[in-house]
């Protein structure tokens, strides 16, 4: 079967000689349909960095970026732009993702405004105003009335990520990147947004490409895990395979960590 996603040697290097950063070194990958990959690294592996190319928010400087079959590398402006529809994103700084003047209800129709032409997946009838949308998808995201007219610093860290999650599934997209969900939250915040984030998945049949730093919510939210270490990907493996002996030392150790936590 054809992968919903499929990436090829991608390199991204920052800036040049002897101060150059490969962010992102010769990483290939595929992602089904429907499948949950997660990927895993610690913090400055290029998990962002990789993040931004999936969303062709920057350019490679090889390899190729391939959706159903098509190049996002090499895709003409008009053709990106609806490219861009079927991969959306949620981002881990709600704070900065939310825009603070624009009240929860006008937040949530940030990515529906940007494809005025698509009829909004989830309007149960076309009469329905903008408002009733937003009303629509906050149900989904566990908000209600309440919280349509508030701003984002009215709203709790768990509560303005659920807005975010709200945007990020508002066209239905084939792909939902979500890059570090959690890490601003407290653990049981953490847990409910993993749980709702599943739920989604789940229901809309979405594909996921799920970053954290975290190797237990990786674990706890994937079908397959990508392990990055300075910008390459050392280990790949189904979720099942994470405690067999063959995996790389630096998942060991990742996982290690968080064993030494629990004690
Ligand atoms: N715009 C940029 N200009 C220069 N260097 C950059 C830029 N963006 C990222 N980098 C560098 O690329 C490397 C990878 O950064 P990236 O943000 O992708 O890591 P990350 O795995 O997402 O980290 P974190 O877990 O902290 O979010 C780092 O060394 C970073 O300093
Ligand atoms: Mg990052």
């Amino acid at each position: 079967m054809e992968p919903l996603l499929l990436v090829k040697n991608l390199v991204r290097t920052y800036g040049r000689g002897r101060d150059a950063v490969r962010a992102v070194h010769q990483v290939s990958f595929t992602i089904q349909k429907g499948e949950c990959l997660g990927l895993v690294g610690e913090s400055g592996s290029g998990k962002s960095s990789l993040a931004r190319l999936l969303l062709a928010l920057e350019k490679p400087d090889h390899g190729d970026i391939r959706m159903l079959g098509a190049s996002l590398v090499k895709a003409k402006k008009n053709t990106l732009r609806k490219m861009r529809q079927h991969i959306q994103v949620v981002f881990q700084d709600s704070n900065a993702s939310l825009n603070d003047r624009l009240p929860v209800w006008r937040s949530v129709l940030e990515s529906l405004d940007n494809f005025p032409e698509v009829k909004p997946p989830f309007l149960v009838d076309v009469r329905e105003n903008r408002r009733a949308t937003s009303v629509r998808l906050l149900e989904m995201v566990g908000l209600g009335l309440e919280h349509l007219d508030r701003y984002p610093h009215e709203l709790s860290g768990g509560q303005r990520q659920r807005v975010a999650i709200a945007r990020g599934i508002s066209l239905k997209p084939e792909l939902l990147i979500v890059d570090e969900p959690t890490s601003s939250l407290d653990v049981t915040v953490q847990a409910n947004i993993l749980k709702l984030l599943k739920q989604l998945q789940t229901e809309l049949e979405m594909s996921f490409l799920f970053i954290s730093h975290d190797i237990a919510a990786v674990h706890q939210m994937s079908n397959r895990i990508l392990v990055m270490k300075d910008g390459a990907i050392v280990d790949e493996f189904a979720s099942e395979q994470i405690s067999e002996p063959e995996r790389h030392d630096y998942t060991k150790c990742l996982l290690s960590a968080v064993y030494d936590l629990e004690q």
